[in-house]
């Protein structure tokens, strides 16, 4: 059988009713040289798209400061897979005032609590004390997802205990067992060294095989999408594809929600990993080359409206050094831009009024306190 090229069923039981659990083989796979060569060309067109992402993000000056919205846009894509409705407007209001729009509290907890995962994953990676690629890491992140109201009762930044599925309403219905508890320990410490052992295999390739590694142990009680999701990115730094964080990949997947879990679906029932190969290529070839033109396009809109600002008939220091701010901080309150310049509020008061009549910012809605104005441009080029 087929499916017993890429893992082994184990008979497992709950509640008196016995299904079988599906239990992966480590990485890598034996993939048929032939086979292989027809990724070629798929590999090579991904590379290619993810190197020019990787060039435009180093020509933006002072990148940090539109990575603010990419990483926010990736955690909101992210986390409507699974049905998270959130503004990305709404998201970056809730940062910065602790209001959420038409947006519900606990879809936009969702989203921050992705943000502030992915961010705490890339600071342990980039400092030399800080924890490698590892279960410990994949712990932590965890911890930080399910934060707050929902991820409460699902054993944040544990391994979980029991036994979970996919699909259905119990292990004996569902479309996919991951493997019994028991064995997620292993089966994850393998994937860790996995990581960090020398393969071959091009790196890009080898990412795709680790997602759905990751997905296949479904080592948590929720929350492993978006943990295999953000692991992608974490590798595409590890393996140097790509320096900053600027491929959402999310949205390619959650467009093709359908193909990506018939794929995973089909590694396990089928065999089939080049299925799934080609797939995550053409995504990632897709994505990088959308995510260059967003990349170029916001930093081509800042460069625009400097120049009308600096045309507007009294353009004060502060409304430039204001203006500057903006990519990092696409939405901004009173209270914001005081601390942000560490002005007064009636300068404040006048910064944001220019920038209003030189067309940049545009008020949210209409409060009577915490105003909200957002780089409307700018946030444009992001929906
Ligand atoms: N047939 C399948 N085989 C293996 N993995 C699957 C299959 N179908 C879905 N998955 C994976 O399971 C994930 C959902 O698992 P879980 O609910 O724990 O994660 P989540 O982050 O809460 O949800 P989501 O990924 O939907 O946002 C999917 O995103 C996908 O990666
Ligand atoms: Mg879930």
């Amino acid at each position: 059988m087929a499916a017993q090229l890429t893992g082994r069923y184990v008979t497992a039981s709950v509640a008196g009713e016995s299904f079988e659990a599906f239990v992966p083989e480590p990485l890598p796979p034996k993939l048929a040289a032939r086979e292989l060569a027809t990724l070629d060309e798929p590999l090579r067109t991904a590379e290619a798209a993810l190197a020019r992402l990787d060039l435009a993000g180093e020509m933006i000056p002072s990148l940090d400061r539109f990575l603010y919205a990419f990483v926010r846009k990736e955690a909101l894509l992210s986390s409507e897979i699974e049905g998270t409705q959130a503004t990305l407007v709404d998201v970056l209001a809730w940062e910065q005032t602790d209001q959420a729009g038409d947006s519900r509290i606990e879809d936009i907890e969702e989203v921050t609590n992705y943000v502030a995962a992915i961010n705490h994953a890339f600071e342990q990676i980039h400092s030399p004390k800080g924890a490698p690629i590892s279960v410990r890491l994949f712990n932590d992140c965890h911890r930080i997802l399910m934060q707050g109201v929902r991820g409460a009762n699902k054993q944040p930044g544990e391994l979980r205990r029991s036994q979970n599925w996919v699909g259905g309403s119990r292990p004996g219905n569902a479309v996919f067992v991951p493997p019994p508890p028991e064995r997620v320990a292993d089966l994850l410490g393998a994937l860790e060294r996995y990581i960090h052992a020398e393969d071959e295999l091009a790196p890009l390739l080898r990412i795709a095989l680790v997602h759905v590694q990751f997905e296949t142990i479904h080592p948590y009680l929720d929350g492993n999408g978006r943990l295999g999701r953000m692991l992608i990115a974490l590798l595409l730094d590890h393996w140097g594809l790509l320096k900053s964080p600027l491929l959402y990949l999310s949205l390619y997947l959650k467009q093709n929600q359908a193909a990506y879990y018939r794929n995973l679906s089909a590694i396990r029932t089928e065999g089939d990993w080049i299925g799934w190969l080609r797939f995550f290529l053409v995504g990632v070839a897709g994505i990088a080359d959308d995510a260059t033109r967003t990349a170029r396009g916001l930093y081509s809109r800042v460069a625009e409206d400097r120049r009308k600002l600096l045309a507007t008939p009294g353009a004060t220091v502060t409304a430039i050094q204001l203006f500057e701010q903006l990519p990092a901080h696409p939405v901004v309150t009173m209270p914001l831009v005081t601390r942000l310049l560490a002005t007064s509020k009636p300068t404040a008061g006048k910064a944001i009024e220019l920038l209003i009549t030189a067309g940049i910012l545009a008020e949210i809605g209409e409060r009577k306190r915490d105003r909200l104005y957002r780089y409307q441009n700018y946030l444009n080029l992001l929906d």
